[in-house]
C-alpha cells in the first residue's frame, strides 16, 4: 500500500486516494469556509490517503449545479483555495482540483441564467430545471468560450497550490453530456461519431495543457459507460482513454456516466473494475478505480489483482476521516 507513484511532477506515497465528494459547505458564492478546511484537514491527516481530489468546482457560474458548490470560476476564489491546499499539504497528502461545468444539470433559478448543453434534450437521470425547461444548445462560439473557461480555471487551481487538475467528464455533467450518445445529438464537429463526441475533450485538454505547462499533471475523470440502453459503453471508454492519453492526459479516473457513480445492482468492492481492467490493458498512464471499497483489505486486493493503479475510497472517508486506522 505504500508503493509510490509519480505522475509528472506529483509524487504519491501510496495507492489509496480520496475521490471528489461534494460537501456543499462553501459560502453562497462558492468560497471556502472554515468547516471545509476542517473537513479536508482531517482526511489529509489519515496516513493511508496519499492524495485528495477535492469536490467538483464550477468553472463558470452558468455551470453551477448546486447551491454552496465550490467555485474556481473567479480570481477571488484563489485565496480560499490556497488555504485549502495548505491544510491538505500540511496533513501530508497531495491534492487535485476537479474542474466542472454542470451543463444541463445547472439550476437556472440558482444561477439566474439558462442551462446549456450539447443538445436541447432532457437529462436521462436528472431533472434539467425545476420548471423542466430543456437546456439551450451551445453554439460553436460558446463552446470556444467554455474551452477557455476550463483553461482559466486550471490556471487558478495551479496558482492556489493544487498539485494537479482533473477535468470532470463523468456522472452526466457537461463534458459527459458531449461524450454520451444519449445527450449529444449534434451533427457538427462536436457530435455524431464517438470521435466527434470526444472533440470538445481534445480541445479542453489542449487548452488546459497550454495553460498549466508541460510538467503539471492533468487528470480526467471519465464516466466511461452509461450502463443504459443506447448509452456509452466500456468499448467507448477504452477508445476514449487512448485518445486522452495521446492528447496528454496523465491519469484516467474512471466512474459511471449517466448512471452516476453507482451501477444498479452492483455493490461489491471495485464495481467499475470491468471498465478499469479494460482501460488499463489499453493505456500506459495510471488508472484510478473507485466504487464500493469498504476496507483497506478491499483496496489491497484490487491493487494486487491489478484492477487499477490507484484505488479511491469515497463514502467511507466521507463518513469517517480515520477510515482504516482502527
Ligand atoms: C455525497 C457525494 C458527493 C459526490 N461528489 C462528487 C464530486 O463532486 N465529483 C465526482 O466526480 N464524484 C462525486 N461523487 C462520487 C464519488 O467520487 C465516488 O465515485 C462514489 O462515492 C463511489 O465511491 P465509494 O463507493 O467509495 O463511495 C460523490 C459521491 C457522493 C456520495
Amino acid at each position: 500500500m505504500k508503493d509510490t507513484l509519480n505522475i509528472r511532477s506529483m509524487k504519491l506515497d501510496g495507492r489509496i486516494v480520496m475521490p471528489p465528494l461534494g460537501t456543499y459547505k462553501c459560502t453562497e458564492d462558492g468560497r471556502v469556509t472554515e468547516s471545509i478546511l476542517d473537513y479536508y484537514a482531517a482526511r489529509a491527516r489519515n496516513p493511508l490517503i496519499s492524495m485528495i481530489i477535492t469536490e467538483h468546482s464550477f468553472i463558470a457560474l452558468q455551470g453551477r449545479s448546486q447551491a454552496r458548490q465550490m467555485s474556481v470560476s473567479d480570481d477571488g476564489d484563489i485565496e480560499g483555495l490556497r488555504k485549502l491546499t495548505d491544510v491538505i499539504h500540511a496533513g501530508g497528502a497531495k491534492t487535485i482540483c476537479q474542474l466542472n461545468h454542470g451543463g444541463s444539470t445547472a439550476v437556472a433559478g440558482l444561477n439566474g441564467m439558462p442551462a446549456v448543453a450539447p443538445s436541447p434534450v432532457a437529462h436521462p437521470s436528472r431533472s434539467t430545471e425545476k420548471d423542466s425547461k430543456l437546456p439551450l444548445e451551445l453554439t460553436e462560439e460558446q463552446i470556444g468560450q467554455l474551452v477557455r473557461q476550463y483553461a482559466e480555471a486550471a490556471i487558478r487551481a495551479k496558482k492556489a497550490g493544487y498539485d494537479a487538475v482533473e477535468i470532470h467528464s463523468a456522472h452526466g455533467y457537461l463534458l459527459n453530456q458531449f461524450y454520451s450518445p444519449l445527450t449529444n445529438l449534434r451533427t457538427d464537429r462536436y457530435g455524431g461519431s464517438l470521435e466527434k463526441r470526444l472533440e470538445i475533450h481534445r480541445e479542453v485538454i489542449a487548452a488546459v495543457r497550454e495553460a498549466v505547462g508541460s510538467d503539471y499533471p492533468v487528470a480526467l475523470r471519465l464516466g466511461g459507460s452509461d450502463y443504459m440502453e443506447g448509452g456509452s459503453t466500456i468499448e467507448d471508454a477504452v477508445y476514449a482513454a487512448k485518445v486522452f492519453e495521446e492528447a496528454g492526459i496523465d491519469l484516467i479516473d474512471l466512474s459511471g456516466g449517466m448512471c452516476g457513480y453507482m451501477v444498479p445492482g452492483r455493490n461489491y468492492p471495485g464495481y467499475f473494475r470491468d471498465m478499469s481492467e479494460a482501460v488499463k490493458a489499453a493505456v500506459q498512464i495510471p488508472v484510478l478505480l473507485t466504487g464500493g471499497v469498504k476496507t483497506p483489505a478491499d483496496a489491497e486486493k484490487l491493487l494486487e489483482e491489478n484492477a487499477a493503479d490507484l484505488i479511491g475510497v469515497g463514502r467511507e472517508l466521507f463518513k469517517n476521516a480515520d477510515w482504516g486506522l482502527q
